[in-house]
């Protein structure tokens, strides 16, 4: 069992050894493994660690603010908002993988100018021990943003021998909130993996609002306990459908609900009828570009959790 008061104190060690009085960064996205590795290692470098925040544009509703809000006063941190420089790049783009290709290259392009300016020796990485044993043979290239490939940097990944769950105990001997502890996993490519097709600006929109519907009301309920992710897609189909009395033509979106342990299989839990109609005729309802919701009721396998 892990000690958390004794792995902290060890690494506070151990980063001070390796790193001593040189610089380093981390690209911190608010998920509970950067943000347990930054605060973790500020406690050993103070600000010595820059912790770098990049807005590529495909975030949830409310997130730029909740991490700002969480991690400003708790780490040296750096916010880049880099949306424009990602869409411009991702501009026709449908293919899932190109988009995440792009979406690595963009990523390291600007983390490597951050890196640059701010005299950096050393990358910290938030890597956890399913990210290197499962790292072979995925379906899909991922899944955390690349590591820098240009960059010259010494990397030092303080919690690479940990599991999720001893990774959330740190966090919580921490002191991180729960919302950052808790918080569902979210691909590094954001919402481009949950939009079918191009990703314009209106389109990540519409993706955003029908993931914060979903959120909203899965969580008023607490169902977000028993759910490993929650979401909503944004297809490419447009269907016919009517709104007072004239015939409309909008987008249909996919809600994807799903259990599981460890993302490697999932499953879709019966969930209760009126949680899932409410948040269908919300997001017809407050989202005039959608005219048609469905459910997705495919495990994985033969699926896959994201729809890209
Ligand atoms: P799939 O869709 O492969 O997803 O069943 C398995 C888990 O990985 C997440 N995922 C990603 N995470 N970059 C990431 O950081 C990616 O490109 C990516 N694609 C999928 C997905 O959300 C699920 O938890």
């Amino acid at each position: 069992m892990l000690n958390p008061s004794d792995f902290i104190k060890k690494s506070i060690e151990d980063i001070k050894n390796t790193v001593g009085d040189g610089k380093a960064v981390i690209a911190l996205s608010g998920g509970v493994d950067s943000s347990v590795t930054s605060v973790l290692t500020q406690k050993a470098l103070g600000d010595n660690l820059i912790a770098v925040f990049v807005n590529h544009g495909l975030l949830r509703e409310g997130e730029v603010e909740q991490v700002i809000k969480t991690f400003e006063s708790r780490v040296n941190f750096k916010y880049v908002d880099a949306s424009e420089e990602f869409l411009k790049e991702l501009h026709n783009v449908s293919d899932p993988e190109e988009k995440r290709k792009i979406i690595g290259d963009v990523f390291i392009r600007v983390f490597e100018r951050v890196a640059k300016d701010v005299d950096a020796e050393y990358l910290v990485q938030g890597t956890i021990a399913p990210d290197w044993i499962e790292s072979e043979g995925k379906i899909k290239t991922h899944h955390n943003l690349a590591l820098p490939k240009g960059l010259v940097l010494k990397i030092v990944e303080p919690v690479r021998e940990l599991y999720k769950d001893e990774v959330r105990s740190i966090g919580t001997e921490l002191g991180l909130p729960e919302d950052i502890i808790y918080r569902q996993p979210y691909p590094g490519p954001g919402l481009a993996v949950r939009i079918i097709g191009a990703l314009t600006k209106k389109r990540i929109s519409i993706c955003r609002k029908a993931n914060a519907i979903v959120c909203e009301e899965i969580e008023k309920e607490e169902l977000n306990k028993e759910l490993w992710q929650y979401f909503a897609v944004l297809t490419d189909t447009k269907v016919t459908g009517v709104k007072g009395d004239q015939r409309d033509f909008g987008y249909l979106v996919v809600l994807r609900m799903i259990e599981s342990l460890d993302a490697m299989t999932a499953n879709v839990p019966e969930l209760p009828w009126s949680v899932i109609q409410t948040i269908s005729k919300r997001i017809t309802s407050e989202i005039p570009e959608v005219t048609h919701v469905a459910l997705s009721i495919s495990d994985k396998p033969p699926s896959t959790i994201e729809f890209a």
